[in-house]
């Protein structure tokens, strides 16, 4: 079972909900210029989204309504730095204070992420994460995040998924600011990305007008074991922590990124196979890196199966003929929770947040103006059971922020994926919360009861 206190709550991300005021002082990010680029869905962009801007009284207030105790949340570095360093826009301030208290007005416990990719335009300009400069940067953020908010929440993540705003914009050209990058810089951005988030973290601990808890939230697939077999469960152990990954996507690994942060070195492996490509590492900046953290957070959607072959090699092996997949076309594998949280508790021993999780489904109003989306709750009680699996058996998980509240902009996707647990009407901004919103209230409630792996005679 879950423990009394496990926090359970909903996730977002500034850029995907907030919209924009031309008029309120704030800065452009790389996603601005990667929308009017017209890399988005059907020309799509982010000039509205679900209008967080206006409607977030409205919208803590219908989280409230719907049981949601716990938020994760991003600021958008532009929106309170429009240079990305210097002049602190008040607006922008005053933006997220309010948030804030219109959180605990409602009995909302903000978990604030610094950095949910909204990179400041006018940084990238001056050469983005290439720039050594940008370790500053994002410290003197920091700094004005914990002078400014962290008398309101205790508790921060510095970025989100490295992986992903690293590999897609600066490697594969696939999201913003749609770069193709040689090796060489982009493993020298993900040292400062990394050098980044220690500095923040002194910052954050060092500004804050009262002790806070910081962490971070990578992310990655997970290796998963094709069967029982302890040589299997060791195949998906060794990938999961492994580098066996190919150039092209590198990044897409654990290790590299929370290696550094927790344990204070990068892996061996990595050293080795990476060596030509690596910028200099010195002491000081591993010493940078692993600062001290309250937990660890980890988006984790799903994962892909390997097995140990006849000649000890690790195997792929394809998935099943039909397999269950999500309206993204990502595959529905609950077990990753449970796998994914036993190989990082093991390797880390941090306690464990999951600070995403959740599908897209093809959610439509129904004759009966409700929104019905069976698929969304069949999913979630496979994947809250793994956790729960995981807990009993002794993994520290303490809480899960189910990804996400409302409809949102999709990145790349635009609108064109429903991902949240409130349906949004973009036509009107009319939130119309789905089946599973109202089931989800009762897992919360119940603090798990409720899920059908804990029904009695089921
Ligand atoms: C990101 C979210 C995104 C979600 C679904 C994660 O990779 O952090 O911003 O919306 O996945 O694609």
């Amino acid at each position: 079972m879950f423990q009394e206190n496990f926090v359970w709550g909903v996730a977002d991300s500034a850029f995907q909900v907030e919209g924009k005021d031309v008029t309120d002082g704030s800065g452009m990010t790389v996603w601005d210029t990667y929308c009017a680029e017209g890399h988005i869905f059907d020309g799509q962009d982010a000039k509205v989204a679900c209008d967080r801007l206006h409607k977030y009284p409205e919208d803590f207030a219908l989280m409230k309504e719907l049981g949601v105790k716990n938020y994760r949340f991003s600021v958008n570095w532009a929106r309170i730095l429009p240079e990305g360093t210097g002049k602190v826009n008040e607006q922008g301030i005053a933006f997220y204070k309010d948030m804030l208290k219109e959180m605990k007005k409602n009995g909302i416990t903000p978990y604030l992420t610094m950095f949910h990719w909204e990179y400041p335009q006018v940084l990238q300009d001056k050469g983005g994460w290439l720039n050594p400069d940008s370790v500053e940067w994002f410290g003197e953020y920091a700094k004005v995040i914990a002078e400014n908010f962290s008398e309101d929440c205790e508790y921060f993540f510095t970025f989100n998924e490295p992986q992903c705003f690293v590999g897609l914009g600066y490697l594969r050209g696939a999201q913003a600011p749609g770069m193709m990058l040689p090796q060489k810089d982009v493993f020298q951005i993900t040292h400062n990305v990394l050098k980044a988030h220690g500095t923040a973290v002194i910052n954050l601990r060092k500004y804050a007008k009262r002790p806070i808890k910081i962490g971070y939230a990578p992310t990655c697939g997970v290796a998963l074991p094709a069967s029982d077999r302890p040589e299997d469960i060791e195949a998906a152990r060794e990938t999961y922590l492994g580098l066996n990954i190919p150039m092209d996507n590198w990044t897409w690994n654990v290790v590299w990124f929370s290696d550094p942060v927790f344990l204070g070195k990068y892996p061996e492996a990595g050293l080795k196979k990476f060596a030509e490509y690596l910028p200099e590492i010195t002491e000081e900046d591993m010493k940078l890196i692993h600062q001290p953290l309250d937990f660890m957070g980890q988006n984790i959607y799903n994962g892909y199966y390997v097995r140990r072959g006849e000649d000890g090699s690790i195997e792929d092996v394809k998935r099943p003929v039909g397999y269950a997949k999500t309206a993204v076309n990502w595959p529905v594998t609950p077990e990753c929770l449970y796998w994914g949280c036993k190989f990082l508790y093991e390797r880390y021993q941090m306690p464990i947040y999951i600070t995403e999780n959740g599908m897209s489904c093809h959610d439509v109003v129904s004759l009966d103006g409700k929104v019905h989306d069976p698929n969304r709750i069949d999913f979630l009680e496979r994947y809250l059971a793994a956790i729960q699996k995981a807990i009993e058996e002794g993994v520290d998980i303490k809480g899960y922020f189910e990804w996400t509240f409302l409809d949102n902009f999709e990145w790349t996707h635009g609108y064109n994926e429903r991902f949240g647990l409130v349906y949004v009407d973009f036509a009107t901004q009319k939130r119309i919360p789905k089946d599973s919103a109202y089931w989800y209230k009762e897992v919360m409630e119940s603090n798990g009861a409720s899920l059908f792996v804990n029904w009695e005679g089921k």
